[in-house]
């Protein structure tokens, strides 16, 4: 599946000016993926560098990968074009500085600006995230957490260092975070505007596994890609977001709630707790409609020529769930897709449900692309095309924020 990529559409970082402040630390090399993940995704980056940032990563590279001119302090400070880069500070969506250095981090809670980096985060009224990366007894000093706990208090994001190996070959808290990380959190505070801001979603994810013995277990062959789409177009659109989730192989989304579960059993009490103060559930998970009768407690012995298990009902989740919130449920079909789905509307009384096929090797299980025809409580029927799962999430969140409204 080659032509569709996790990247096509609009995204929230779409359009969204982001100013990159670079200061002069090791990790500042890794601006430059940041740079180039955040232009992939249709963002206009406006990379601003420190002149020790500039001795770590060559600004030549910065304007490569977002195809703009970069502003350093070899620029007087006093010319022209700070007053143009202050303008610029205003007209940003988010200013993120990564990697923040202990000096930049004590002079912007100082109100210090004595180089771009710290004109652009004092001049600028966009919200700020600041991405620390230094030597560990740097990171752990009081005066830098005091620092930090000021510029928080103040309405900064901090996406706090990572623990690993530092350039010292020490280890320590004091690695930038992951990329990925800084990236969704990016994405999580510009989502604050968006068209879900104030609401409480909650989303479930992955296949559940339900135990055997105790290495054993039945499982299913989702991967959670849907739901975790899901969950980060919701929390993209400002919803705060619980995630409930299986075990899978997909890496933790940032900024939001993520509940970690096995069983049916155990997603059912999950769910119960996060739905008290919900807007929506949304039930992507594929949840086991079996689980074995009896756990054996020691790992079952290859001794008899047959082995029969026996298997009870799973409880249904969303049909036993109770409270005032929009249900959204998938289902997966092999034959009489809209005919079987309706049923299921109508029984585990959803307002929305999801249907795919999953005889389409492009849709369903594992793969990042899903074709799907949303029905709502009115027979309403809406075929979609093939889409990229996460363009699927906000096709299904539109028709959640219009019945949001209705309600
Ligand atoms: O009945 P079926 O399993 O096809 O319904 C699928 C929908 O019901 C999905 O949204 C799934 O998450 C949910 N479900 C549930 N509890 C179960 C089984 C499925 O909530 N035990």
């Amino acid at each position: 599946m080659g032509l569709l990529n996790s990247n096509k559409g609009t995204t929230v970082l779409t359009n969204k000016t982001v100013i990159l402040g670079i200061t002069g630390s090791i990790a500042a090399y890794k601006a430059a993926d940041i740079a180039s993940k955040l232009t992939q995704a249709g963002a206009k980056v406006e990379v601003v560098m420190t002149d020790s940032a500039t001795r770590f990563i060559a600004p030549l590279t910065l304007r490569s990968i977002t195809g703009r001119p970069v502003v350093t302090d070899m620029f007087d400070l006093a010319s022209q074009h700070t007053i143009e880069h202050i303008a610029l500070g205003e007209a940003a969506d988010i200013v993120v500085i990564a990697p923040a250095t202990a000096s930049l981090i004590a002079k912007v809670a100082a109100g210090i600006a004595d180089d771009m980096v710290t004109l652009t985060v004092l001049a600028t009224k966009a919200p700020i995230i600041l991405a620390p990366a230094m030597n560990v007894n740097m990171f752990e000093n009081p005066i830098t957490q005091e620092n930090l706990a000021k510029l928080k208090a103040r309405g900064f994001t901090i996406v706090d260092p990572a623990y690993g190996r530092l350039a010292s070959g020490k280890m320590g808290r004091g690695r930038l975070a992951d990329i990925d990380k800084i990236i969704g959190t990016i994405k999580q505070v510009l989502g604050r505007s968006g068209d879900l801001a104030g609401k409480r979603l909650v989303v479930t994810a992955g296949g559940t596994r339900e135990p055997i013995d105790p290495v054993r277990h039945i499982g299913n062959r989702s991967s959670g890609k849907m739901g975790y789409a899901m969950a980060e177009a919701a929390r993209d659109r400002g919803a705060s977001v619980t995630l409930i989730t299986a075990p899978t192989s997909l890496p933790e989304p940032v900024g939001m709630e993520v509940v970690h579960i096995e069983t049916a059993a155990q997603m059912k009490d999950a769910v119960a707790r996060a739905v008290a103060q919900a807007d929506a559930l949304i039930m992507a998970a594929a949840v086991a409609d079996y689980q074995p009768k009896s756990v054996a407690k020691a790992k079952i012995k290859k001794e008899s020529p047959s082995l029969t298990l026996e298997l009870v009902r799973t409880p249904d989740i969303l049909t036993e769930v109770k409270g005032d919130f929009l249900k959204v449920g998938f289902a997966a079909e092999s034959q009489d897709i809209v005919a079987n789905a309706k049923q299921k509307l109508e029984k585990k009384k959803l307002d929305l449900i999801v249907a795919n096929d999953i005889t389409d090797a492009d849709s369903g299980f594992g793969v990042d692309t899903n074709k799907v025809t949303l029905i709502d409580r009115k027979g309403k029927v809406e075929e979609l095309p093939l889409l990229t799962k996460r363009e699927v999430a906000d096709r299904i969140l539109d028709k959640v924020v219009a019945m949001l409204a209705k309600k």
